[in-house]
């Protein structure tokens, strides 16, 4: 495959080179036309040719890869993200706001909260696949478990050090940059430092600008308080789209500044660099959503008795109301 697209790329680069020089074919028929010059010419035009061809077939941190589809995204999540009315308000709209402007006045943060299964993955995965045509599997995106890449305490300069160089040299890279951190619950006291200041609305810092660039953190944090707040919204009768943003925010803030080892939350919160954005718990109409449009995708007949077994099989709580499902759509 590489070796086909490099042929491609060298005929390519070739033809570039023939044109150019055909281009200036005036220059080149001429005995006295400097030599250099139609060295110049040629090698700039074969220049931009090579680049046009490598944004064509590899992936750049051009607008052809980087594609932006803000229709697609918002399409894409009223159709399929169940549940979640804040989520999916907040998302877009952020989002939205971000790539829109020519100049944002700093990065993004976005910090996903809520309990198991509740989506929080699920709808970064198709920001990423809305923003980048390679999605998930872009060289902009960069996925980063909090567990699983920072587990020692003893080693968090080590990693502080890692953390920033890697944020830094992908910056340089590509400004348009999406970073996901994933149980953000789980990172040692510390870290947060080091992000901070790509945070932050400097111009520039050391003349790369990390104001492009699109943060998401994910984390369980407050995803009880989340829990409790809705179900009592349901026992009292209210519809669950009246939940407002504002009154679940609050839980998300009063929980991070509680817990011990989230000093991230404090820090940053001070500054109002982040924007929470809750996902509340399931219910049952919701999971019977998620499972029909499983089977759909996964090309089964989706019929109410499949459906109806897969549901009874789900774990729900409170015990005697069975509202809300323990794992989510998980
Ligand atoms: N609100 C939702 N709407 C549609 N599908 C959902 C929703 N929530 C979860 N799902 C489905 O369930 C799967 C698991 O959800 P996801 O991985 O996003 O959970 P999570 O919130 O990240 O949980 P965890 O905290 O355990 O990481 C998703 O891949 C998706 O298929
Ligand atoms: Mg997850």
């Amino acid at each position: 495959m590489n070796i086909v697209i490099m042929q491609g790329q060298t005929l390519l680069a070739a033809t570039c080179i023939v044109v150019a020089c055909s281009v200036h074919s005036a220059v080149c028929a001429n005995p006295f036309a400097d030599f250099f010059e139609v060295i110049q010419l040629t090698a700039d035009y074969a220049e931009i040719c090579y680049d046009s061809v490598r944004t064509y077939f590899a992936e750049t941190c051009h607008d052809r890869w980087i594609h932006n589809n803000l229709t697609g995204l918002s399409n894409h999540l009223n159709k399929k993200l169940f549940g979640q009315h804040l989520a999916l308000d907040a998302v877009t709209n952020h989002i939205q706001r971000h790539i829109q402007s020519a100049e944002p006045a700093r990065a993004l943060v976005l910090s996903f909260h809520g309990s198991i299964g509740t989506g929080k993955s699920y709808v970064s995965r198709i920001v990423a696949e809305h923003l980048y045509r390679k999605g998930m599997e872009s060289q902009f995106v960069h996925l980063i478990s909090m567990a699983s890449e920072f587990p020692l305490e003893e080693k968090v300069q080590d990693f502080k050090d890692q953390l920033r160089a890697y944020i830094e040299s992908t910056i340089a890279d590509c400004p348009r940059s999406l970073f996901i951190f994933d149980e953000m619950n789980k990172m040692p006291p510390g870290i947060i430092d080091t992000i901070r200041p790509y945070l932050e609305s400097y111009n520039k810092l050391r003349g790369v600008n990390y104001r492009r660039a699109i943060y998401i953190f994910l984390s369980n944090t407050a995803g009880n308080g989340i829990a409790e707040y809705a179900y009592q919204h349901w026992w009292k009768g209210y519809p669950r789209e009246d939940i407002k943003l504002a009154d679940v925010r609050e839980i998300i803030i009063r929980t991070a500044i509680s817990t011990k080892n989230e000093l991230w939350h404090g820090e940053l919160m001070d500054r109002r660099l982040i924007e929470f954005i809750p996902f509340l718990p399931l219910e049952k109409s919701h999971v019977m959503k998620c499972v029909k449009d499983n089977m759909a995708t996964s090309g089964h007949k989706v019929t109410d008795e499949k459906v109806e077994s897969i549901v009874k099989a789900i774990s729900f709580w409170p015990k005697s109301e069975q509202v809300f499902a323990v794992f989510g759509c998980k």
